[in-house]
C-alpha cells in the first residue's frame, strides 16, 4: 500500500444490499471503487449495529483492493486483532472512544494494518496534534456517526484546511466520511482530503445484477472532486 496524496472513492457497504455483500463488493470494484469502507457499528458507541469481524473476514476474498475498516465501537481495544486477522487493510478508532488512544494506535499497527484515527465533528484538530507520528490516517468525520444518507456539516470543511496544514509532508491520508456528494466533493479535495467515503451517492440506483450506475456515481464524484 504505497503513499499517494490522488484521490481515492471508497464507497461505504453501509448504503449496500446486506444480504449481498461479496457481490457488492465485486461491483464497485469493477465499477471504479478505489477503496472499500467497511461500518463497525456496536449500538452503544453509536445509536446502531451493522457487524463484526466474522463479516469482515468473510467479505475479504470479494475484495481485492484495500479493505477500509472503520470502528465505532467501544470498547475497540479487545477487538483490534480479530479485524486485523479478518484481512483489514486500515482500522480506524475513533479519539472519542476510550482513554487510551495511542496505545489502540500503536496496537494496530503492531498488528500490521495501517492505523487510522476517527474524529467526531465536534472534536477539535489538537485532539491530533501528539498522534500525527502513530497514524496513517485520519477519518473526519463529516456527520454525526451512525447512519447513511445524512447531510455534511459545512465547517467540517474548514476543520479538514486545518488539519491538511497540520500534516504537512507526513505521509498521512484525510478521509472523509459523511454526507459526500457531488456539490461538495470540490471543496473537500481542495481543502486536503484524498479519500472520499461514498454510500447513497454511489449506491444509489444500481445493484449487483445492474451495477453500470454505481460505475456512473463514481465517476461522477470523481470528475466532480477534481473539477
Ligand atoms: C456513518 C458512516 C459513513 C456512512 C457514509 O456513521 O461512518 O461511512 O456510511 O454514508 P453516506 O455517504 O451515505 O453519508
Ligand atoms: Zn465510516
Amino acid at each position: 500500500m504505497p503513499f499517494s496524496r490522488s484521490l481515492k472513492i471508497a464507497p461505504s457497504l453501509l448504503a449496500s444490499d446486506f444480504s449481498q455483500f461479496g457481490a457488492e463488493c465485486r461491483a464497485i470494484e469493477a465499477q471504479g471503487a478505489d477503496w472499500v469502507h467497511v461500518d463497525v457499528m456496536d449500538g452503544h458507541f453509536v445509536p446502531n449495529l451493522t457487524f463484526g469481524p466474522g463479516i469482515c473476514a468473510a467479505i475479504r476474498p470479494h475484495i481485492s483492493k484495500i479493505m477500509d475498516v472503520h470502528l465505532m465501537i467501544a470498547p475497540a481495544d479487545p477487538y483490534l486483532e480479530a479485524f486485523a486477522n479478518a484481512g483489514a487493510d486500515v482500522i480506524s478508532v475513533h479519539v472519542e472512544a476510550g482513554p487510551h488512544i495511542h496505545r489502540s494506535l500503536q496496537t494496530i499497527r503492531a498488528l500490521g494494518a495501517k492505523a487510522g484515527l476517527a474524529i467526531n465533528p465536534g472534536t477539535g484538530i489538537e485532539a491530533v496534534d501528539y498522534l500525527l507520528d502513530d497514524i496513517d490516517l485520519i477519518n473526519v468525520m463529516t456527520v454525526n456517526p451512525g447512519f447513511g444518507g445524512q447531510t455534511l456539516i459545512p465547517d467540517q470543511i474548514e476543520k479538514v484546511r486545518r488539519l491538511r496544514a497540520l500534516i504537512g509532508g507526513r505521509p498521512i491520508h484525510i478521509e472523509i466520511d459523511g454526507g459526500v456528494t457531488l456539490a461538495n466533493a470540490a471543496a473537500l479535495v481542495a481543502a486536503g482530503a484524498d479519500v472520499l467515503v461514498a454510500g447513497s451517492s454511489v449506491f444509489k440506483g444500481g445493484s449487483p445484477a445492474n451495477p453500470a450506475p454505481y460505475g456512473a456515481n463514481i465517476a461522477a464524484l470523481r470528475t466532480a472532486a477534481l473539477s
